[in-house]
Order: structure tokens, then C-alpha cells, then sequence
């Protein structure tokens, strides 16, 4: 994947904090430290979150990143690879609009009801993501499914999808449902 910015909005921008075990996320600043200053290319071969590859494209790297899971392999590229493409408020109401499938896009109301979200939740996820082939751009589309999935990692503990307590666990976290979660990460965008 490689990066194609052509402007430097993006160095304003704060990199939504990932929320699971592993993420190098917390130390970025430790990893920098050790980039040489003359090194102009670098590679996040296994790119996971995307928050180290997002700091060498803020520290003016050409920045090369690469993961084999789809929801990581679109946070680098609405996030390294984009080039200063944003969601507008026209894309985002297209995006929580209604389900615009519900025959083809259920599968987190009927598979994940009750045991990662509440129904409510699933069926949000569902319809949203019904909705991201409506953007009219691979980037817009990338971002959209990078808020969505960081909305649901964050929503279950330290984004493990790996157990069935999650509900129980996010009783007591208080956290906003996936949808609140979502229009947060939208706006700090
Ligand atoms: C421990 S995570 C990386 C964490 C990342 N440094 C971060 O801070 O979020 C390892 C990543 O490597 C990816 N991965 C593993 N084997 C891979 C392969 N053969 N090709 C591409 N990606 C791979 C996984 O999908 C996973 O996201």
C-alpha cells in the first residue's frame, strides 16, 4: 500500500487511539526515536491498527504499509494512503440511513445480537454498512469502515471479540452505544 498524500492537513490530526492489547500505539514515540532522520522510505509490513504507520507519515516518511486483514488494510488506507479525502456531512447521512439491503446486510443483528451488542447495535452495524457501497470514492469507503470498525472495537474490552462477556463487561463500562461511538470518531476526524 502506498502512500499518495498530497497535502498536510493530516499532520493536525489526532489518530484515533486504538483499544486492544499489542497496539504499539502507546509507543510510538519510543519507536520514532530510533528511525534514523535520513531514512525517507519506511515499511509497516504488519501494519495492524495503523497507529505506527500514521506517525511516519507525520513524520514526512514515505510511508509503505501492508496488513492481510481487511478492516486493518482499510484504516491504512483512508489513513496513510489517502491522500486528504474526507467524509462529508452529505456521506454521513447517507451512511446512517436506513438499511438499504437488510436481505444482504444482517449479519451482525443475526449472528451478534446479545452476545458482542444489543440488537439495536447490531442492526446499526448492519446498516451502515449497507450503505458504504453508496460512496462514491474508495477512500471515502475506507474511512467509513475504519470509524465503523473502531466504533465496535472499542465498544467490546480491549477489542476482543474472543469471549462472550462482552455485554456484561460493557454494562459496567458505560460506555455510548456503536452508533454515539461513531459520531464521536466522525467529528474528530
Ligand atoms: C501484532 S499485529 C500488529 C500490531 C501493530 N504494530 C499495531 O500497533 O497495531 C500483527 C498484524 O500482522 C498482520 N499479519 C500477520 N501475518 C501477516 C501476513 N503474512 N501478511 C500481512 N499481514 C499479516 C495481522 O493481520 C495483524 O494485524
Amino acid at each position: 500500500m502506498k502512500d499518495l498524500f498530497s497535502d498536510n492537513n493530516y499532520l493536525g490530526y489526532r489518530f484515533p487511539e486504538p483499544q486492544y492489547l499489542g497496539a504499539k500505539f502507546i509507543h510510538r514515540g519510543w519507536i520514532a526515536k530510533y528511525i534514523p532522520e535520513s531514512a525517507d522510505t519506511v515499511l509497516d509490513a504488519f501494519g495492524g491498527s495503523q497507529s505506527v504507520a500514521y506517525m511516519m507519515k507525520q513524520l514526512g516518511k514515505r510511508t509503505l504499509t501492508n496488513d492481510f486483514m481487511s478492516f486493518n488494510n482499510h484504516i491504512g488506507k483512508a489513513l496513510v494512503e489517502n491522500p486528504s479525502i474526507t467524509l462529508s456531512s452529505e456521506d454521513t447521512n447517507l451512511l446512517f440511513a436506513e438499511n438499504s439491503n437488510p436481505e444482504a446486510f444482517n449479519l451482525m443483528e443475526s449472528l451478534f445480537t446479545d452476545l458482542f451488542f444489543t440488537r439495536e447495535e447490531a442492526a446499526f452495524a448492519d446498516s451502515f454498512r449497507s450503505n458504504v457501497s453508496k460512496l462514491d470514492n474508495p477512500y471515502k469507503q475506507s474511512l467509513a469502515l475504519a470509524v465503523m470498525c473502531r466504533s465496535m472495537t472499542r465498544k467490546v474490552t480491549m477489542g476482543h471479540f474472543a469471549h462472550t462477556q462482552a455485554l456484561n463487561y460493557v454494562a459496567v463500562s458505560l460506555l455510548p452505544p456503536c452508533c454515539s461511538l461513531a459520531v464521536s470518531l466522525l467529528v474528530s476526524c
